[in-house]
């Protein structure tokens, strides 16, 4: 079992990655506390493959188990969603001392997430991944939130878990294109921090533990540095600013993941013509998502993009922070007039990658 501690100053935790680790769930959970009532907050499709075995470890720990499963997707990030999350929870008398155990993607995870920040003003959370997405980012690092119709993440709190297992074997069931989604957020860690994940990434054997591990390493080195997202925390947004317009653009069609490889080819290919990326990095991507059956553009207008980049929470006044990449292994932040991130945007459209 590979186990990374995250410390960022506000709580210390274990991210603990294995096969096997599901049933394995109660003993590590009752490990941090005595076990008492413990809610399992997943999706339609995750409540059909997992919830049964997860249940049955809790109960062998000790614990009392309520269960509610959202429908399946991004939809689910939503008000109505979170607040009968909540009155659920409030109908199963669940306290401080209570547990949620957030099963699923990153959809679940976000949504989970934020019901453990809000609930009694917080209680116990757990988060168990079970897309490669959630395993090698949103699991970790404590970000949580729903959607507004005008924007994503747009209500959230930064709310860390106090323990995370990751159970490689839940990948197994993944649909391939949920597993290529996941890849996209993969190659973004070696973009903004280590080339050596390419090497892993085209490598005939995808070693799960290994990636999710180095994955892990990176996101808790940055987030350790930077916990509450004004400076260094935003490298792990490389891609998104644009990937975020082109997922919400598509009223949550295209995935997340599929929407950020859009958003790194569009913001690379601009780098490049700007001179200020190495154009080895439009080849290493380039390959990579065609790898990994990743799309690389988009067919939404520059005007139906820019308006909705508009929206993103990190734009301050009238400048945005992009992250820009330099070479592999390296991006910078670059805070620009918003006019010059329309500039990037209208050249990462211009041509194919
Ligand atoms: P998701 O949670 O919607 O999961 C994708 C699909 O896979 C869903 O249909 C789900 O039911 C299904 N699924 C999940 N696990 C499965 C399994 N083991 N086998 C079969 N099917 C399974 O999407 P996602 O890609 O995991 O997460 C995307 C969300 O994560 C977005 O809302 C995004 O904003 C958020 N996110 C948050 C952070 C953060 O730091 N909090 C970081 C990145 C992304
Ligand atoms: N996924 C971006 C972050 O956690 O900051």
């Amino acid at each position: 079992m590979n186990t990374v501690l995250v410390n960022p100053p506000s709580k210390v935790y274990e991210v603990k990655i294995d096969s096997g680790l599901l049933a394995k769930a109660g003993e590590l959970a009752s490990k941090l506390h005595t076990p008492a009532n413990a809610v399992i907050i997943t999706d339609s499709t995750v409540d059909k493959l997992y919830a049964e075995a997860l249940t049955k470890s809790l109960q062998a720990a000790g614990y009392t188990v309520f269960k509610t499963a959202v429908a399946a997707g991004e939809q689910s990030k939503n008000a109505e969603t979170l607040i009968n999350v909540l009155d659920f929870m409030a109908e199963c008398r669940l306290t401080r001392a209570d547990t949620v155990f957030a099963l699923g993607g990153g959809v679940v995870g976000d949504l989970a997430g934020l019901t453990a920040a809000l609930f009694m003003r917080g209680i116990g959370l757990v988060q168990i991944p079970t897309t490669l997405l959630a395993a090698v980012d949103s699991s970790v690092g404590g970000k949580t939130a729903i959607d507004l119709k005008t924007g994503k993440n747009l209500i959230g709190a930064f709310y860390q878990p106090d323990l995370v297992i990751c159970d490689t074997d839940t990948l197994s069931t993944l649909p391939q294109s949920e597993f290529s989604n996941g890849c996209a957020e993969v190659i973004k860690y070696g973009f903004i921090r280590d080339a050596s994940i390419f090497d892993h990434l085209l490598s005939d054997r995808f070693d799960k533990e290994a990636i999710i591990t180095r994955c892990v390493e990176i996101k808790r080195d940055v987030i350790c540095s930077d916990e509450r997202d004004t400076g260094e925390r935003q490298l792990l947004n490389f891609g998104h600013t644009f990937g975020h317009a082109v997922e919400q653009r598509s009223n949550f069609i295209i995935p997340h993941g599929s929407a950020v490889a859009i958003g790194m080819a569009l913001i690379t290919k601009a780098a490049v013509k700007k001179g200020l990326c190495d154009p080895i990095c439009l080849e290493i991507l380039k390959n990579l998502l065609a790898r990994y059956n990743l799309p690389s553009s988009t067919s939404f207008s520059e005007d139906e993009l820019f308006d909705t980049v508009l929206t993103d929470k990190k734009r301050l006044s009238d400048k945005l922070t992009l992250i820009v990449p330099r070479k592999p292994g390296q991006c910078d932040l670059m805070k620009l007039p918003i006019a010059e991130v329309r500039e990037f945007l209208h050249l990462g459209l211009e041509g194919a990658l």
